[in-house]
């Protein structure tokens, strides 16, 4: 819920309204030179409702896909093929639970509480990102989700270091390091794979010609499509566009595709020598919108997991409760 105290205050229907509405100009007027002198907008800063709606909604999205995205990659802690594996596996998928972490505390400082955050998720309101609603058929899953869903995720992420709400920005920095890391275990794990039998690379094959379609909508619609990308670019929350990106990232994957050995399903990928860029095939955003309204494969069962997982935990919520308020009492009787 937002508190009173954090929201933008409304004109008020008496003779004082003249003078909020003053107030409330100067206000918006300091925030707007702060946002075009490329400055960061703090938790104690005034700022335009519609600016802290935006981000409560970004960064809630964020975090839940964090730890929605720890289910399935998740699924294969107990089948990796070497001690070695399991141990990276479980590194990388609790990392994804701090970056869960740190964005709730992020969208925590803009006034919301991590119950109704939560509760938003687990009710359908809120959304995370479709890719995890896809299912992890085979181990290879777990390096193309590594080398293609944190490459993209990379990509889109960078930019958001210099997101002009400081909190948000200063969370990413961290999380862009150890996304660097999920990357490169991807391909690495991959590339063992490719060298191994014909099995194993017709594995790794089709596992990308799951993921590749998926793994470019990521990057949202194109620009034209995408009415709120220009007020976010204006507030300095998105910095680079979603064609921009995707463009980026198909540049960077393509040239490792290669080097992996694996071919990536699009007839028509193919270097454009004039515009610097590979030229690619038009995706598919029925099933992109098909998805993010609830009909994916896994929707239903990633949010009863998540569900689940929640109510399962409410004992561990309580103890921390009941020995901070123990802890508490017994500070006061010290004092006393
Ligand atoms: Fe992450
Ligand atoms: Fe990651």
């Amino acid at each position: 819920m937002y508190t009173q105290s954090f929201l933008q205050s409304a004109p008020a229907a008496t003779g004082a309204a003249a003078p909020l509405v003053a107030q409330d100009a100067q206000k918006q007027a300091a925030f707007d030179a702060r946002i075009s002198a490329d400055g960061r907008i703090e938790p104690q800063d005034w700022m335009p409702a519609a600016y802290r709606k935006t981000l409560v909604r970004q960064i809630s999205q964020h975090a839940h896909s964090e730890i929605v995205g720890m289910q399935p990659e998740g699924n294969w802690i107990t089948r990796a093929p070497s001690l070695k594996r399991k141990c990276i596996l479980i590194a990388k998928v609790q990392d994804e639970c701090g970056h869960g972490l740190y964005l709730y505390s992020a969208a925590e400082t803009l006034g919301v509480g991590r119950d109704q955050l939560l509760a938003d998720l687990h009710s359908g309101k809120a959304k995370y990102s479709s890719i995890f609603n896809y299912p992890t058929l085979s181990w290879a899953d777990v390096g193309v989700i590594g080398w293609l869903v944190d490459g993209a995720a990379i990509m889109n992420q960078i930019p958001l270091c210099r997101c002009s709400y400081g909190p948000y920005a200063r969370a990413m920095i961290r999380v862009c390091k150890e996304e660097s890391f999920h990357q490169r275990q991807g391909f690495e794990a991959l590339l063992v794979l490719m060298q191994g039998t014909a099995e194993q690379r017709a594995m790794v094959q089709d596992s990308v010609n799951r993921f590749w379609w998926k793994c470019l909508a990521m990057f949202g619609p194109p620009d034209a499509d995408s009415p709120h990308s220009a007020q976010a670019a204006h507030w300095g929350i998105k910095r680079v566009g979603n064609d921009e990106l995707r463009q980026k990232f198909i540049d960077a994957t393509a040239a490792q595709a290669q080097v992996l050995g694996v071919s990536l399903p699009d007839p028509e990928l193919k270097w454009n020598e004039v515009r610097g860029h590979y030229d690619y095939g038009a995706i598919d955003w029925d099933e992109f919108w098909a998805t993010v309204g609830g009909n994916g494969p896994c929707n239903k069962e990633r949010l009863a997991t998540r569900v689940k997982a929640h109510h399962d935990g409410q004992w561990v919520r309580d103890a921390a409760l009941a020995h901070a308020r123990k802890v508490q009492q017994r500070q006061r009787k010290g004092a006393a």
